[in-house]
């Protein structure tokens, strides 16, 4: 009997909660449309998953070419909530891209989503270092490095240091996919670096403040690192 009225309850609370617009005022989605608000967030205010769908009339809304955004240098090859507005409410976001030949990228990691790392032509040396607590055979931090050529792939659980390496003379093709519209990167050196002499000092086991002003000075602001053996290699 408990148990039958506490469901009633329940149900009857999560009916209430599927009326749509009791509390909201009467201004239709398309007046709120004309707003300034940019899509992205017209989408985001959107009631319900019907109203999105208002707000993207066109079927070509619902296409990002990666082809369209690498002919334009300035732009990034990835399609998140910020520059694909379909995204919104979808919980995902992807990117299709390269590694050039001989380079590295940042050491990184995404605050807000796992990533799947997808090659599709090439070969990737990647490197992941798990949360704290995660440790090898010898009781030391774990670091998961794998190699990847076309058809492989590779996870980085949200949180985690990673960093990939192309080692080869040509250029590696990629595509990755992350579980948050909006996923965006933490760069490890230049978030460290980022604090007070002092504490970085104190960070590293009390490094001389000299030693920390000359390292923050070698961290690099390039995209992409240049491997230095691999490019004598390659010749490039
Ligand atoms: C729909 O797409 C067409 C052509 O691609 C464009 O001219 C029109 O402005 C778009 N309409 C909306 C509401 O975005
Ligand atoms: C290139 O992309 C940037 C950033 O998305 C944008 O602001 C700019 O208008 C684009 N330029 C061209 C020529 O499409
Ligand atoms: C890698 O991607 C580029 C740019 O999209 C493309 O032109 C090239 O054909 C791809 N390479 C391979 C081997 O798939």
């Amino acid at each position: 009997m408990y148990l039958i009225s506490t469901f009633h309850s329940i149900l009857a609370m999560a009916l209430t909660l599927a009326i749509p617009g009791q509390a909201a005022p009467s201004q239709s989605l398309t007046s709120r449309a004309t707003s300034d608000l940019p899509l992205t967030a017209q989408l985001k205010l959107a009631n319900t998953a019907t109203e999105r769908y208002a707000l993207l009339p066109n079927d070509s809304d619902f296409l990002y070419d990666f082809t369209a955004s690498s002919n334009n240098e300035t732009a990034l090859p990835i399609a998140s909530s910020q520059n694909w507005p379909a995204l919104v409410g979808v919980g995902l976001s992807f990117s299709i891209s390269q590694r050039p030949a001989c380079t590295m990228s940042f050491l990184h990691l995404h605050p807000r989503a796992t990533e799947l790392f997808a090659v599709t032509s090439g070969r990737i040396q990647s490197y992941m270092v798990p949360e704290t607590g995660v440790t090898d055979a010898q009781g030391n931090q774990r670091v998961v490095s794998t190699e990847l050529t076309a058809g492989m792939v590779t996870v980085y659980p949200a949180g985690s240091f990673h960093t990939q390496v192309n080692p080869d003379c040509q250029a590696a093709n990629f595509s990755a996919a992350f579980n948050s519209e909006e996923f965006a990167v933490g760069l490890v050196s230049a978030r460290l670096f980022a604090l007070p002499d002092e504490v970085v000092s104190r960070a590293l086991g009390g490094v001389g403040v000299d030693e920390v002003q000359r390292i923050r000075g070698l961290v690099p602001d390039e995209a992409a690192l240049v491997v230095g053996e691999c490019v004598k290699k390659c010749g490039l």
